[in-house]
């Protein structure tokens, strides 16, 4: 199945789509990509947008019915920024799997970064990093090119861990997600569409960059 696994496309709860209509919208054209399956992840615990728990909840009560007869299924889900709060407080999983789409800060390593990704799996979440390239921090030590017997480079250190890597569409020429996909360690991709006018492109399944995703065996 295709599937865009990260978007912002529930209306009026973050900096993604305001209304209804802007994201039917946005859906129409993710069809005419091939997209058969869209998750709604608003942030959570994002420091730069927060977001109210209980708000994205009500807009997908209001909006899940409209935004499926759009054709493309859509599903809730979240986009976690890991911080410790967030092995305390309420969370939302992809589509009510123990899927959990999880972003980190790009500028600088979370300290607590591995303890909390496996406290998160010893609940039995499984671990989606959301798009991988930006981290920098992750890919700092071996530099170009990076080889799996580097492994000082944190990339391989989650992977090990059992961590599923999502790249954005609009990333896939990125020199790191070159280097991801070259090692065949990228699960799952997604536009992370926010809204009409973000110059953010829609997956075009029909492409040879995007048929090589195989997205729904985990979900
Ligand atoms: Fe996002």
């Amino acid at each position: 199945m295709n599937i865009d696994l990260h978007t912002h496309l529930l209306p009026g709860v973050d900096d993604g789509s305001s209304d209804v209509e802007e994201s039917l919208k946005i859906l129409e054209r993710m069809k005419s990509g091939g997209v058969e399956r869209v998750y709604l992840t608003p942030h959570l615990y994002s420091p730069r947008t927060p977001t109210d728990i209980f708000a994205i909840k009500e807009s997908w009560r209001k909006h899940s019915a409209s935004l499926n007869s759009s054709g493309v299924e859509v599903f809730l889900g979240s986009e976690i920024f890991l911080r410790p709060e967030v092995l305390t407080g309420e969370i939302i999983s992809m589509g009510e799997t123990n899927v959990l789409l999880v972003e980190l800060p790009t500028d600088a390593r979370p300290h607590y970064l591995v303890e909390a990704i496996e406290t998160l799996q010893k609940r039995g979440f499984k671990i989606v990093l959301a798009h991988v390239e930006r981290y920098g921090f992750l890919f700092k030590k071996s530099l170009l090119p990076f080889s799996r017997s580097k492994l000082e480079d944190e990339v391989f250190r989650l992977k090990d861990m059992g961590v599923l890597f999502q790249v954005n569409w609009d990333s896939l020429k990125d020199w790191r997600t070159v280097l991801l996909l070259e090692k065949r360690m990228v699960e799952t991709i997604g536009s992370d569409k926010h809204h009409n006018s973000d110059g953010r492109g829609v997956i075009d399944f029909s492409s040879e960059l995007a048929s090589q995703f195989i997205n729904d065996y985990y979900l």
